[in-house]
């Protein structure tokens, strides 16, 4: 469902009632309304996502002054760049005279951007350069008029950005993954592909598919004959704690099989969600690939292939998935009520030549395809919850845990605006 009608009956006093309906039920789904209003929508990013910390990109992607790229959330355009002092910048993509877009391209070099509607100028630091016959205003003070900024910090290679001046730190919470996650040395990996998916859905069911794996053993056949994750804990224990048993000495990384969770409402500060752990492939798969055998070569320290694989979390939106030859990155981005942007970014050794060390298609296949098994299920999922006739299921108390702890926090961020 791609179009959703007004609600000419909307109102903070319905919200208000949603919310506290659907507190009172926590280990149901929610009410469609939280799918379709676009006054939730707009609260949405205003109390939630605006607040988080959120992957931005890879320094990798701006190894010189002045490269940037462009990053879109919601209705908004935030240009991700290094400036001269060598230090990354997030600058809102909005003049400072009346509001034009002042770049356009997705990526690039510049050494100044330059707005197309009257020419104002901005430094790669956003400081305002030059507002053409602009000294004719005695008052005019250019100081005061650089394009505005997010906050920005830089963890193991991977750029976060924070649009909310009074964030919490992030990169305390961050030094949780140090051991598991710095094994893969992602400061020096190389970005081996990035895909963006457009889903036509609300970006909470998107999201909501990414934290459970109930859908698993039924939507991904691939993934399911490799994972353990796609099972209940008890059934797999064995195949798990073997891996865990043998993860330190295999890889010979101190600290590989870390478990660690502050999520959501449990997380250190609004917004910095870290989670780790590291779950078992069944016997005979090493990797995450469509025969279960390596595709490129050992990242980082990593010595050996223990069967394993890292789950990590950064942020309420960020995600990664590490096997010991690659790293797969998920960003989940509102792009409108009804559309979501998920990215995917494969990370390889840094040194590893494509054609050579790796195939860019073998690579990517286990979660090309199974994005688009979740883009199918997920649109599906749309198109039922936009019925009259939904009515909200009950959770599973194992596989929908994660996804449970999200929505509570999701409802109680809410109620905050009302
Ligand atoms: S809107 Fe950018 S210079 Fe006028
Ligand atoms: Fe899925």
């Amino acid at each position: 469902m791609k179009f959703i009608a007004t609600d000419v009956e909307d109102s903070t006093s319905k919200l208000a009632d949603k919310l506290r309906a659907a507190v009172r039920r926590p280990d149901h789904a929610i009410d469609s309304y939280f799918y379709r209003s676009h006054l939730v929508y707009e609260r949405e990013l205003g109390a939630l996502v605006f607040r988080s910390w959120i992957y931005a990109a890879h320094v990798s992607e701006l190894a010189a002054p002045g490269d940037y790229l462009l990053l879109d959330i919601g209705e908004d355009s935030i240009i991700i760049v290094r400036a001269d002092s060598g230090e990354i910048h997030a600058l809102m993509n909005v003049c400072r005279h009346r509001g034009a877009r002042v770049c356009e391209a997705g990526s690039g070099h510049r050494k100044t951007f330059v707005c197309p509607y009257h020419g104002w100028v901005y430094n790669t630091d956003g400081s305002l350069k030059a507002a053409r016959e602009m000294t004719v205003r005695p008052d005019f003070d250019m100081s005061a008029h650089g394009l505005k900024q997010a906050r920005v910090v830089v963890y193991m290679g991977l750029v976060f950005i924070n649009c909310d001046p009074r964030a919490a730190d992030f990169l305390g919470p961050l030094q949780n993954l140090e051991e598991p996650l710095g094994a893969y040395d992602l400061a020096n990996a190389k970005i081996a592909h990035k895909q963006t998916y457009r889903v036509d859905a609300n970006w909470k069911l998107v999201l909501e598919n990414y934290l459970e794996c109930y859908h698993c053993a039924t939507s991904h056949r691939a993934y399911a004959r490799m994972h353990t994750l796609k099972d209940m804990d008890a059934k797999v224990a064995d195949v798990v704690q073997a891996m865990l048993d043998r993860t330190e000495s295999v890889t010979g990384v101190k600290g590989m099989g870390k478990e660690y969770e502050r999520i959501y409402g449990n997380a250190e500060g609004f917004g910095c969600c870290v989670y780790t752990s590291r779950y078992g492939l069944f016997d005979g798969y090493l990797t995450g690939s469509e025969d279960g055998q390596p595709v490129a070569p050992l990242m980082g320290q990593i010595k050996d292939y223990d069967g394993g694989v890292g789950d990590y979390q950064m942020g309420p939106l960020s995600f990664m998935l590490n096997y010991p030859d690659h790293c797969v990155l998920y960003r989940f981005l509102p792009r409108g009520l009804t559309a979501t942007d998920m990215e995917l970014v494969w990370f390889v050794r840094g040194d590893a030549r494509e054609g050579l060390d790796y195939e860019r298609d073998k690579l990517t296949w286990l979660w090309h395809n199974t994005t688009l098994e979740d883009e199918f299920i997920i649109t599906r999922n749309s198109e039922g919850v936009n019925s009259r006739f939904f009515e909200p299921g009950p959770y599973h108390p194992e596989f929908e845990n994660t996804l449970k702890s999200f929505i509570h926090w999701y409802l109680v961020t809410l109620a905050g605006t009302v």
